[in-house]
């Protein structure tokens, strides 16, 4: 190895590592991305250690002048990664040492790269939240958008994938607002959460030197400090609940795409993809495939994955630091990158999707979807909802061998059921009728549609 390339403990370890050594160990070809954040972390060390007088004014400003540099050559591709640095910690020290020599050589005082890597996650961290946030609610507004356009008209709602009750389009769909309404409050949570500076617990027990901790929190915008530097440097709990978070919104996204790859084939046809969105088949002409949701709902497993492997490097780790901790970050990455990538794919989807109101309304009168209001009609008419069921539940069992709706009995049948159904039993049957019949806060109709989408555009507006 030349002499530029000996690492900081060059003195301690005889030889030079085996190949298979420097390959296994690095991550600089996954934690290169973070060279932003190492930077601006350093920056800020430094100038405490300035401020601490361990190093002088004039070493703190070659130091900062070399990173600034340093990060314009990385921006600008000009910056030659070597893996034998192992990181991007060393990678970038190892480049200022070169750059202004021995003031380069003091930047890691009272430092270890096991705080300092801790400090760099957090940050990126807490910009990766913003961005992923503000994917959300560009999802979010294009459902709202989209439930504008269909807050009148009535599909079958679901349960058991079996027809259930007559539902809004409208409501279908601010029904994913809501999930995501929540995924945007788990990441602002999450950020909370880890907004506190690992920076200056050192390996895992501190420095002898007076470091100064509150100062680097304050010049990186933490809100506070973290209390125990043993945990401090060990926590990696912060990437657990992220890719958790991350899951979450793969996981409603998911359900939209299946729900959608139904929707969209021909037994269904209650909405068309854009054709912008859609695939076909080398071998069958006529095929306008949603590929586009499948891969949403299979991506969705690349990110449980993550999850599933940062529990698993996180369980039973001795306390402090230890090496396993460096693998976080692909998996922290995978999922934030998969996840923006979904949010990005179903928002152009969402945005670009038809809802076909005349099939849906030509089937409605399949299934079934007003015999729950009726039971309730009946409830209004003094009959015990377990006895409304009842009845109802023959009567639909009757139209099924006779092959009719229940809006086609007639009202001597009805009396024949329940002697208390009157003319007005006619009102509450039928799908779109009873869409228009709902009272409760949050139902499925119009009228709490219209109220959601206002409230939706009014929350949202000020994002
Ligand atoms: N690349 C390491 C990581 O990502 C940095 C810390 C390594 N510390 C050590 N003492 N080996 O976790």
């Amino acid at each position: 190895m030349d002499n530029e390339k000996k690492k900081s403990w060059e003195k301690r370890l005889e030889g030079e590592p085996d190949e298979i050594t420097i390959d296994f160990v690095e991550s600089l070809s996954v934690d290169n991305r973070l060279y932003k954040y190492d930077i601006v972390g350093s920056i800020a060390h430094a100038q405490m250690l300035a401020e601490q007088k361990l190093i002088t004014k004039e070493e703190f400003k070659q130091i900062k002048d070399g990173l600034v540099e340093i990060s314009q050559e990385i921006a600008e591709g000009r910056f030659k990664f070597d893996k034998t640095y192992e990181d991007i910690h060393m990678a970038i020290e190892a480049a200022l040492v070169k750059k202004i020599g021995e003031a380069g050589k003091k930047l890691h005082t009272g430092r270890s790269r096991n705080d300092q890597v801790a400090v760099d996650i957090r940050l990126w961290m807490r910009d990766e939240i913003e961005v992923l946030q503000a994917k959300v609610t560009l999802l979010q507004k294009g459902f709202v958008k989209l439930a504008g356009k269909y807050a009148e008209n009535v599909m079958p709602g679901y349960t058991h994938f079996q027809r259930a009750q007559p539902i809004v389009i409208a409501s279908y769909l601010l029904s994913f607002v809501e999930q995501l309404e929540r995924d945007f409050v788990r990441l602002k949570n999450c950020r909370a959460l880890l907004d506190v500076s690992p920076l200056g617990s050192g390996a895992l027990a501190g420095s002898t030197l007076a470091i100064d901790r509150k100062s680097t929190a304050k010049q990186l915008g933490f809100a506070d400090i973290s209390y125990n530097s043993i945990d401090a440097v060990s926590d990696r709990d912060f990437c657990a609940e992220f890719i958790f978070d991350c899951a979450l919104v793969a996981t409603h996204l998911s359900r939209l795409a299946e729900d959608w790859v139904i929707y969209s084939s021909s037994e269904f046809g209650f909405i068309r993809i854009d054709e912008a969105y859609c695939t076909s088949s080398s071998m069958m002409p006529q095929k306008r495939n949603p590929d586009l949701l499948e891969l949403i709902r299979a991506k969705t497993g690349r990110v449980y994955g993550s999850l599933m492997a940062m529990l698993t490097i996180l369980k039973a780790l001795p306390s402090g630091y230890n090496r396993d901790l460096q693998e976080d970050k692909i998996h922290v990455f995978t999922a934030s990158d998969t996840v923006k990538a979904l949010l990005d794919t179903a928002g152009a989807i969402v945005s670009h999707t038809k809802f076909d109101t005349g099939k849906i309304a030509a089937g409605l009168d399949e299934g079934f979807l007003d015999a729950t209001a009726l039971a309730e009609y009946l409830v209004g008419k003094g009959i015990a909802f377990r006895e409304a069921h009842g009845i109802v539940g023959a009567l639909v069992a009757q139209c099924e061998k006779q092959n009719k709706k229940l809006a086609d009995v007639t009202l001597d049948e009805f009396k024949q059921h329940c002697g208390a159904i009157e003319t007005d039993v006619y009102e509450n049957l039928g799908a779109g009728k009873v869409a228009g019949k709902y009272v409760t806060e949050g139902a499925a109709g119009a009228k709490q549609a219209k109220e959601q989408i206002a409230y939706w555009n009014n929350r949202l507006g000020e994002r």
